[in-house]
């Protein structure tokens, strides 16, 4: 299979997931403890009206930081859609719960990830998706690209299929940056969608042709 970079969007509003599917190059859908909270609606009806939207990975996180707390909600999500991934934290818990669920078949999503050793971790554990979050390094003064290329090579040293999935994405330079250094996966903001088809020329160009066009003798 030819390898391609996957879009999702990273948000748990309605209207925006709508939207972008409506795009046609939508692969799936991020969302987040506070994503969810944002929209103040029940968390698995949500989870259940975006899959109905969305046919690809939908990633609904859990909040429980224990090993067993995160299989039992993980439970409860899995019976909602199968194109559900759950998303547990990279921490100590959070590696072993990854185990688990990926030796059962569940796909799962290893998010809050700030540092290569998590990610090798979370392979070694059979995680399906890794998140490394580019912006929120970008805005301690880190360079969040540096990790996703860590990632990038650790992984292909050593064959881990895991993703990367870049997250916290703020702006297209960030996806035109993941796209250079081969993340497999970006999730996206819906403003940030947007911005990927916008340029001046383009609406400059746009109203020259018109302008002409509308101008013309036959
Ligand atoms: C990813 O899955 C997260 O939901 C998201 O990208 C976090 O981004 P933020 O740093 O903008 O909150």
């Amino acid at each position: 299979m030819i390898p391609r970079m996957e879009l999702y969007i990273d948000t748990a509003n309605i209207d925006e997931i709508r939207e972008a599917a409506a795009l046609g190059v939508l692969d799936g859908v991020t969302t987040n403890p506070t994503l969810i909270a944002r929209e103040g609606v029940a968390f698995h009806e949500r989870m259940a009206e975006i899959c109905d939207i969305v046919a690809g990975p939908v990633s609904a996180e859990v909040v429980a930081l224990d090993h067993d707390g995160m299989i039992a909600e993980a439970d409860e999500l899995l019976k909602i859609a199968n194109n559900i991934v759950i998303k547990l934290p990279c921490t100590f818990d959070g590696v072993k719960a990854c185990k688990t669920l990926s030796d059962r078949g569940v796909r799962v999503n290893m998010t809050l990830c700030f540092q290569p050793l998590q990610a090798l971790m979370v392979a070694k554990a059979g995680a399906f998706l890794v998140s490394p979050f580019i912006g929120r390094i970008d805005d301690i003064g880190g360079d969040g690209m540096d990790l996703i290329q860590q990632i990038r090579t650790i992984y292909d040293n050593y064959g881990f299929e895991t993703k990367v999935l870049a997250a916290s994405i703020r702006h297209p330079l960030h996806l035109v940056q993941c796209a250079l250094v081969g993340a497999d996966v970006v999730t996206v903001p819906m403003k940030v969608i947007k911005q990927q088809m916008s340029h001046p020329l383009t609406d400059k160009g746009l109203e020259g042709f018109l302008a002409d066009w509308n101008a013309r003798k036959e």
